[in-house]
This record gives structure tokens, sequence and C-alpha cells, in this order.
């Protein structure tokens, strides 16, 4: 992004921001809380639009395009609280890893069962213990493992830029080496941002950490 400025109702919260994020690694930011880690990641997104500046993919400008239009560029994300759909159970959840295919297949392979792409969920959700839940209700996971729902499903999208807000919070630490194993694999071929607290988990992320303080950010 290129000299990004954006206020809210007269609050600073960037001026002038500029950052290249690159791919090969992981990119780590830090920063306090309320220092404009998720805002960032709105931005990225699309589901904030800067007030001057411009957010550029590739160095192409897609300052203008919508949040859709973004994710269906490849520009995925998860949130800081896990956003699942709590009435479907959680193999028809793990599907929406696959909501960027063109939409026709994706409501074939929620409703009709396409059988390779059912496949790819359960073995997902297998290395995680998740598959003996299937046909549970995902609301009735316990939280943890909706965030770890929510996280494998957003992990396992086709996408060329993950964006992971705090992705490790609240999940079991047995599994904790095997996910920063996986983010580590996603971020040799894609871009990968992730915020995080943890200088453990930052450490072990072996990334390039950026801190975001006073509306600017430093590399680390
Ligand atoms: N849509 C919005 N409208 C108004 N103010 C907002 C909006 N989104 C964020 N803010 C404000 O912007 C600032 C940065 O918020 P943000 O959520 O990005 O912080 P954060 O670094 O993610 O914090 P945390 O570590 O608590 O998650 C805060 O002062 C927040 O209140
Ligand atoms: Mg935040």
């Amino acid at each position: 992004m290129k000299y990004v400025s954006l206020s809210f109702r007269g609050l600073k919260i960037f001026e002038n921001l500029s950052v290249d994020f690159v791919s090969g690694k992981v990119n780590v930011i830090v920063g306090e809380n309320g220092s404009g880690k998720t805002t960032l990641f709105n931005l990225i997104s699309g589901l904030v639009k800067p007030q001057n500046g411009k957010i550029l993919l590739n160095s192409e400008d897609i300052t203008s395009l919508s949040f859709e239009k973004r994710a269906k560029m490849g520009i995925v994300r998860s949130f800081q609280e896990a956003k699942i759909f709590r009435f479907m159970n959680t193999c028809d959840n793990g599907l929406f890893a696959f909501r960027y295919l063109p939409f026709e297949r994706f409501f074939k392979s929620l409703f009709r069962g396409v059988k390779k792409e059912r496949e790819y969920v359960k073995a997902f959700l297998k290395e995680f213990n998740l598959e003996e839940k299937c046909f549970s209700k995902a609301g009735e996971l316990s939280l943890g493992n909706q965030r770890l729902l929510n996280l494998l499903t957003v992990l396992n999208t086709k996408g060329r830029v993950f964006l992971l807000d705090e992705p490790l919070a609240g999940i079991n630490e047995v599994f904790y080496e095997s996910i920063i194993k996986r983010i580590k694999e996603i971020a040799s071929e894609n871009l990968v941002i992730v915020i995080e607290h943890s200088w453990g988990t930052i450490e072990a992320l072996e990334g390039k950490v950026y801190k975001l303080e006073g509306g600017k950010i430093f590399g680390v």
C-alpha cells in the first residue's frame, strides 16, 4: 500500500502509511491494542476504504474494488472471532473453503455433495481430530474447535493473499506446531500476513515482523 491515510470521525488511524508485504516469508504484524492492526486488514480486504492513498496487489490498483471482488481475486481472511455457520454441520462449513469457486460449482459441492470436495474437507478435518464431528452442528463445537474449524477452512482456501487475525488464539496448543508449519508452507508461495501477540508464536513463524505504532509502520 502506498501513502494510505485513514481517519474515523476525525481520529487519525493511519497517516501516509506505505508498506510492501512480500511472499516467501510470513509477514507478522504486532502492535498495542487499538493500534490499527485489524483496521489494516479491513483496508487490504476492502471492508474499509482509505481517504487517501492506494492499495496495490502485484502493482494492480485495487483500492476501489469491493470486499467481494477482492475475495474473488484470492484475498481471504480470518477474523478475530470465529466466523462459522452455526446451524450447518462441521463438514459443510469446511466446504466454504471452495466459496470462491464459480458460484454454481460451489453450490453443487454444498448441496449435492460433490465427492472430490467433500473428501478434501474430510482430509483437512481429520488431521485435527474434527472428522468425527463431521455431522455435528458447528455451533455445538467447543469455542476452540469453532475457531479451529474457521482457521482450517481459511487455510485450505485456494487464495493468494491470506490475512490471519490472531489465528492461534483459543486453539488447543497441541495443534500449534502443525498450524504454524502449514502457515509457513502457504507463505512460501503466497502472501501471508499474520497479526500476532505472542512472542513464542512470532518466533516460531520465523517471519518478517512489522510494528504498528502511532499510525506508522516500522520493520522490526
Ligand atoms: N469502523 C470503525 N469506526 C470507527 N472507529 C474504528 C472502526 N474500526 C476501528 N476503529 C478504531 O480504530 C482504532 C484501531 O482499531 P483496531 O481494531 O484496528 O485495533 P487493533 O490493533 O486490531 O486492536 P486489538 O489488538 O484490540 O485487536 C481503534 O481506536 C478503534 O476504536
Ligand atoms: Mg484487532
